[in-house]
């Protein structure tokens, strides 16, 4: 079978992680990108790692007219114009099996609709890309506690957070470009896995309902004068003016549909986490049975004493967002296979070739944001939703958080 032509829209950060990652995915190649800046270094990577002969593209219409299959790897405030531009390009005769995008798919809950609306009408098979659904330590606990899952009652209580120093550029940041602050950015993944999670055995991704949702939202560190003025100088965007949260927290509540029993979800994600570097922490508690996953515990330990750091590499060889260079160090050697970003490709690729249907769709994106958003309402209004509430939905449907909206400080000053 010939492999698939994979064409990238984007050819940042995550861009060229997940060019890392298809090294170690077969029946595929990067053929293709369209990027505003990036998209010759990113060809220059994939021809030296041998995943193919990236040309790059000056047009979304003419990358697509070129490839199989495109990957939406651009920042969130392009994603619904790209899309058109994608939809359009299919119009004009573009043949695509398939198109992944990345997390979160919207910034609100009707940039998310607008994108499955498009995606739908264009009949173009979709993947959603949440990498830690992929994760193989998730995969294996789940499988692992199988027999417990069924023979002691399935999981109950799942917590999951995500954090770091905080993100590589400025539009992250600006909670009007990027859609808020740490819980749109990465309370989408850690609401993700905990639902994945409760999930009980053999049942789909949106089994188990939301039932309520609290959460809490606050700014601890980047708010701080000194740490504002640094955020300015580096990403050019002014908390004082336009803060955004670099901490959340919260639980939802998801009810099993066939009996009734109630569990729960928790999450918490921060931009304030100043340890080695990013840290995935979930962990999974059933009666009489747990597991537990920490990104930061490695195999593997460097040791760099002082007089031997003026040598040092790049601190980010090490670990995603890292924020040493010496000391004790974990070090992981395959991040994009820990982080989940190789077995999503292999997913995506599969559903592309019409092996079987991706884990995640652009549907299921949809209720990620629906939860992310809820949390965020929750927030604002400090009190518990009911999510099976008839007039939550269309409310949601036309929310823009204050955060969202450039009026962080009414939430969190
Ligand atoms: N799954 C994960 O763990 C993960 C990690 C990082 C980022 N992401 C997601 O990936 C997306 C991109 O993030 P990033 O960190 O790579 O951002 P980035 O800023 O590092 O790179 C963005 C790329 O998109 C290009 N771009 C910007 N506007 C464009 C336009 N109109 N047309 C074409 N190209 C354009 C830029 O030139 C750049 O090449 C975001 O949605 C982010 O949430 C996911």
């Amino acid at each position: 079978m010939k492999d698939l032509r994979l064409g990238f829209i984007g050819a940042g950060f995550i861009a060229r992680f997940q060019a890392e990652a298809l090294r170690n995915v077969r029946g595929t190649q990067l053929a293709g990108v369209y990027a505003l800046k990036g998209a010759e270094e990113l060809a220059a990577q994939a021809k030296k790692a041998g995943i193919g002969e990236c040309r790059v593209y000056s047009s979304v219409a003419e990358l697509c007219k070129n490839v199989d299959a495109v990957a939406l790897l651009a920042p969130n405030f392009v994603r619904v114009e790209l899309m058109e531009e994608v939809a359009d390009a299919v119009k004009a005769g573009a043949e695509l099996k398939g198109i992944i995008c990345e997390k979160p798919l919207g910034r609100t809950v009707a940039e998310a609709k607008r994108l499955v609306d498009l995606v739908e009408e264009a009949g173009i098979p979709n993947a959603y890309f949440e990498n830690q659904l992929h994760m193989k330590c998730i995969q294996k606990a789940l499988q692992q506690l199988e027999p417990q899952r069924l023979s002691m009652g399935e999981l109950t209580l799942a917590r999951c957070s995500e954090e770091h120093s905080g993100p590589h550029e400025g539009w992250f940041w600006d909670p009007t470009r990027q859609g808020g602050g740490v819980l749109s950015d990465m309370g989408c993944h850690s609401v993700a896995v905990a639902w994945y999670i409760l999930t009980p055995v053999g049942k789909p991704l949106t089994f188990m309902e939301p039932v309520s949702v609290t959460a809490d939202v606050a700014l601890l560190k980047w708010g701080q004068e000194k740490y504002r003025k640094q955020l300015l100088a580096r990403m050019g965007v002014d908390y004082a003016k336009v803060p955004a949260e670099d901490f959340a927290t919260g639980t939802i509540t998801f009810r099993n549909p066939e009996t009734g029993q109630l569990v729960r979800g928790q999450f918490t994600n921060s931009w304030m986490y100043d340890k080695q570097g990013l840290r995935l922490l979930m962990d999974g508690l059933g009666p009489g049975y747990t597991f537990e996953v920490n990104t930061l515990r490695s195999p593997l330990e460097v040791f760099i004493g002082d007089e031997a750091a003026e040598a040092v590499l790049d601190a980010e060889s090490a670990l995603e967002k890292a924020t040493a260079s010496r000391g004790l160090l974990a070090v992981q050697p395959n991040e994009a296979d820990l982080y989940g970003y190789v077995a999503e490709l292999e997913d995506a690729v599969a559903a592309f070739t019409q092996v079987r249907a991706p884990l995640a769709s652009w549907r299921y994106g949809l209720e990620i944001t629906k939860l992310c958003q809820a949390a965020y309402m929750a927030a604002e209004r400090r009190e518990t939703l009911d999510l099976t509430d008839g007039n939550m939905q269309a409310k949601l449907e036309g929310y823009t958080s204050l955060i969202a909206q450039g009026k962080g400080a009414e939430v969190l000053m």
